[in-house]
């Protein structure tokens, strides 16, 4: 019988994260949008959830063409978030509470109005010139095009002509971040003095953006299909050698002296082998990667409506496991569903008839496997996707792009290209985080900049604190069973054993570690299921959403989404 080795211990193995949109976080000063203020107020409540470490997504100075991530600044903090002075006490209040932070540490691009971008779009020959990637357009019939049909993630071309050269500068998000030239040693030196100076202040890690993009492949056209222009191939830009260099280098110069945690976003480009390279415990570059594989296990790009969406819980389960086993003895991965970049879990997994069971047994599916969970703020409370009425409720560049782009298609259905562009957008989880039934959700006394999803009055943290069987405090439980419980161990360290893999509807599997085994079974339907559980001597239950359970004969009867987590000894 395989059991779960600890092989390394480090603090963030033992943590609990959450992710901080700033934005729609809370506003404390009555601006409308989220700040850094706001965040240290929430403290306790964080505390009180019982998470220690924070992932706080971009704050730095930004003419925000993506919402932050186009960094105009590295060392200073947007007006509307506050000042660095209210960083400094967020470091300051958040490590008081015992509760780390990390921080986006965005390495692929700046904003086209940082200084170095102004600078290297001077002249062929400015200092700053090799800090970006330049090349000449390419003559075809006796026009200039771009070099490389290459298309970028938010659409169109992956380059940008700029006239004050006359050459096109490459950028595989949007035309406001140009990509930087890692191959510059000078970059590298510029970027790891960010990372110190950030280190400096106190903070505890790093998520790092984009990360698996830093190289680029020979800048050759890439294949098109159904004629078109620009074809977006990952390939071209993504986990590609020279990345793992740079990484060895920060890891060295950065990351190792200072025991911080570094988390990449390997995005969907990552097989598993590639995201052990990146971060298996003799990598030497990253601590951990988040990877989307498990996002989109359902037919979201076939359907046009939500109600349509049906979860492939057979496709679910092997992309976990197959990450679970991979990383089992050579790696640690961090557990998340869902980021700022996708839907909101309750309505890409979850069931609206049954918000508050399939919520609870998405959760308890999730923070019981090997791994460091990030809960995405307000999902702890079932927040949902935004109920988008026209294109003018986006905000986001890539939810715009894509409405475009469905409307192209379907020109004479605007409501179709809403409706397509609206399952996905980015949107849907960058609305204000509701607070409590107050105007505006409790999030601002002003017209919040980011939109209030209207059902604030039912779904909201006052409420779900209040109710003792909510969603809320099921977060709650599952993160105190995680950091402090006679199971902490199991959780941490067991190996993890997929069950009954071709069962469509049940999610179950076995964490062992020291002659005790954990058994974590989790409905992912409407219907009744059963579970057998002759196998298996129960020694204690953990974890339930309903609030009893239902055994006959050994036979397991499952409801709606139930859930449950048993101590069990193994019958053999
Ligand atoms: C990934 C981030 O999560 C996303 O929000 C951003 O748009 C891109 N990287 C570019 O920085």
């Amino acid at each position: 019988m395989k059991e779960g080795l600890r092989v390394i211990e480090k603090w963030w193995m033992k943590s609990v994260g959450y992710q901080i949109y700033p934005k729609s976080f809370y506003d404390s000063n009555a601006d409308g949008i989220g700040d850094i203020n706001g965040i240290r107020e929430k403290l306790d409540y964080l505390n009180d959830l019982g998470v220690n470490l924070i992932w706080i997504c971009p704050f730095y100075d930004s003419p925000m063409d993506d919402n932050g991530y186009d960094v105009r600044n590295f060392f200073d903090v947007a007006k509307e978030f506050g000042s660095m002075d209210d960083v400094k006490h967020l470091i300051e209040e958040a490590h008081q509470r015992g509760i780390k932070i990390v921080l986006d540490y965005v390495l692929n691009h700046t904003s086209d109005e940082h200084p170095w971008f102004i600078e290297s779009r001077q002249s062929k020959d400015n200092p700053y010139r090799d800090y970006y990637i330049w090349h000449e357009g390419k003559i075809v019939d006796g026009k200039k095009i771009e070099p490389t049909n290459w298309g970028s993630f938010f659409g169109g071309s992956a380059w940008n002509y700029d006239e004050m050269t006359d050459s096109y500068y490459m950028k595989i998000f949007s035309n406001k971040m140009p990509d930087l030239n890692w191959k510059n040693v000078a970059v590298q030196d510029a970027m790891i003095d960010v990372a110190k100076q950030w280190l400096n202040l106190g903070i505890d890690g790093f998520r790092i953006d984009a990360v698996s993009h830093l190289d680029r492949a020979p800048f050759e056209d890439a294949t098109a299909h159904d004629g078109e222009k620009y074809p977006l191939d990952w390939y071209k830009f993504s986990n590609l050698p020279k990345v793992h260099d740079y990484l060895k280098r920060l890891h060295e110069e950065v990351f190792k002296p200072s025991d911080c945690v570094a988390i990449g976003e390997v995005g969907g480009s990552a097989s598993i082998d590639s995201g052990l390279l990146y971060s298996a415990f003799d990598s030497n570059e990253l601590s951990m990667v988040f990877n989307f594989d498990h996002n989109w296990c359902n037919n979201l790009h076939e359907v046009n409506h939500p109600k349509k969406l049906k979860t492939n819980v057979i496709d679910l389960k092997r992309v976990f496991s197959s990450w679970q086993y991979a990383f089992e003895e050579r790696g640690w991965l961090p557990l998340n569903w869902l980021n700022h970049d996708q839907p909101r879990l309750m309505s890409q997994y979850g069931d609206y008839k049954y918000p508050l069971q399939s919520g609870k047994m998405l959760a308890t599916a999730l923070h019981m496997m090997r791994g460091t969970p990030f809960i995405y703020q307000g999902e702890e409370i079932g927040m949902t996707n935004y109920p988008f009425e026209d294109v003018s409720d986006f905000n986001d560049i890539s939810s715009i792009s894509s409405y475009r782009y469905h409307l192209e298609k379907n020109p004479d259905d605007p409501v179709l290209a809403l409706r397509k562009a609206a399952l996905r957008s980015r949107d849907n989880a960058r609305t204000a985080i509701q607070w409590s039934n107050d105007l505006y959700a409790g999030f601002s006394t002003v017209k919040p900049i980011p939109l209030v999803h209207p059902n604030y009055k039912k779904v909201n943290v006052e409420q779900s604190i209040k109710q003792q069987d909510s969603l809320w405090h099921h977060y709650k439980h599952l993160i105190h069973l995680r950091r402090q419980s006679e199971i902490s161990d199991l959780i941490l360290w067991g190996s993890y054993h997929l069950l009954d893999a071709d069962n469509p509807h049940n999610y179950v599997y076995l964490r062992r570690y020291q002659g005790e085994s954990l058994l974590v079974i989790n409905s992912f339907s409407r219907k009744k299921q059963t579970f057998d559980l002759s196998p298996y001597t129960i020694m204690g239950q953990y974890v339930t959403n309903y609030p009893d359970t239902r055994i006959n004969k050994q036979t397991l009867h499952l409801r709606p989404y139930e859930s449950i987590v048993f101590k069990v000894k193994e019958n053999v």
